[in-house]
């Protein structure tokens, strides 16, 4: 299919909220996202035409989030494709090589991104000997449907999730599991979304997610733009208001989940699922299939990235730490899946996910 053809074919924006957040859209050939670095104070797209820009994005976290990730590099593959679609066929299939090898070393903890990846693999292996043009819109057709895949999941997640959340109950969540991490919807506040235009009467609690702030910034703006009302604290208060009766509900994203339902998350779920074990609070995960990786055992042996000092001596510039003070900054942690209540995927609810009921839902 011609590449014109398909830009008619799919909307040019991929996740219409009812606040308007439209976390990546094809625009005439490019791919524009929304530049979660400047959010909530301007609103800025980063413009895309190759693998090697989407790579750059993800890595600097223009685009964050494991779904949002997956997509982009889906769209990285597909921008390659078109650059190089005049290519003869021997350096097209170079250059989507180096393409695939530059994305997947972006960022290692969400799966998403490899999912993606093998995805657009596998949609060139189904082309077989379709020549550069005609594979450079199979693979931006492909970019689109797992785009489009995404929010479905999304919305089913939502559905699902929802039936979890009491009428008035108040819900605390960690990090952005939104639209701003997804194609649109959100895992997490998908839920809470769902739940809130079912009628229930849901508040949300966020606490500000150091270092890279995407509570403080993202998921307070995103839930602002929807109306759903939202309570902003720091890292250190959820004990607090756990002890107090505050919080009903946790409900999380995930970057991956282990066979056995182990959860990688955002640096501080652990410590929040633990305390919510305490207070007897359920710890709801939402993710799609996408993010259940049935090769890592457990979560031991899900990579876990660590970024940069500069995050945790400051940020945006300012820094209050002494300079050159030793820093870690590991940016996700696992939670054992014997502390999650559940695990809300797009095909129904695991209630104290397992190895085997993890294998059950992949059916
Ligand atoms: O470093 P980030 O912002 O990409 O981390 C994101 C998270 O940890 C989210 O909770 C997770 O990806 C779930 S997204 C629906």
């Amino acid at each position: 299919m011609d590449q014109s053809v398909a830009e008619k074919l799919h909307p040019s924006s991929l996740s219409p909220q009812p606040s308007g957040v439209e976390t990546l859209r094809w625009r005439e050939g490019r791919l524009e996202l929304i530049d979660q670095r400047r959010l909530p104070a301007r609103i800025e797209f980063v413009a895309c035409s190759s693998a090697e820009e989407v790579a750059r994005a993800i890595r600097d976290m223009a685009v964050r989030g494991a779904p949002a990730i997956g997509c982009a590099a889906a769209y990285g593959v597909a921008l390659e494709a078109a650059r190089l679609r005049d290519a003869a066929p021997d350096a097209f299939a170079a250059g989507l090589d180096k393409a695939f090898r530059e994305l997947a070393a972006a960022r290692p903890t969400a799966v998403n991104l490899a999912w993606a990846l093998e995805r657009m693999r596998s949609a060139t292996g189904a082309a077989g000997r379709a020549r550069p043009p005609e594979l450079a819109a199979r693979l931006l057709d492909e970019a689109h449907r797992i785009a489009s895949e995404d929010v479905a999941a999304n919305r089913a997640m939502g559905a699902h999730g929802a039936a979890l959340i009491a009428d008035g109950a108040r819900v605390f969540t960690h990090c952005n599991a939104g639209a701003l991490a997804t194609a649109g919807h959100g895992t997490a506040l998908g839920v809470i979304r769902s739940a809130a235009a079912a009628g229930k009467r849901v508040s949300v609690i966020v606490d500000e997610t150091r270092p890279f702030l995407q509570g403080a910034r993202l998921t307070a703006w995103e839930l602002k733009q929807d109306g759903i009302p939202v309570t902003l604290i720091t890292d250190g208060m959820s004990g607090h208001l756990m002890s107090r009766g505050e919080i009903d509900a946790v409900i999380v994203g995930a970057d991956r989940v282990a066979a056995n339902g182990d959860v990688a998350n955002k640096i501080g779920t652990y410590m929040i699922a633990v305390l919510a074990q305490r207070h007897s609070i359920p710890f709801y995960v939402a993710a799609p299939l996408s993010t259940i990786d049935v090769r890592i055992a457990s979560g031991d042996a899900i990579p876990i990235e660590e970024r940069g000092a500069a995050e945790v001596r400051g940020h945006a510039g300012v820094e209050w730490a002494p300079p050159g003070i030793a820093v870690r900054n590991p940016v996700f942690d696992v939670t054992p899946a014997s502390l999650v209540t559940a695990l809300i995927t797009e095909k129904g609810v695991v209630h104290q996910p397992d190895r085997r009921k993890i294998a059950a839902i992949l059916k």
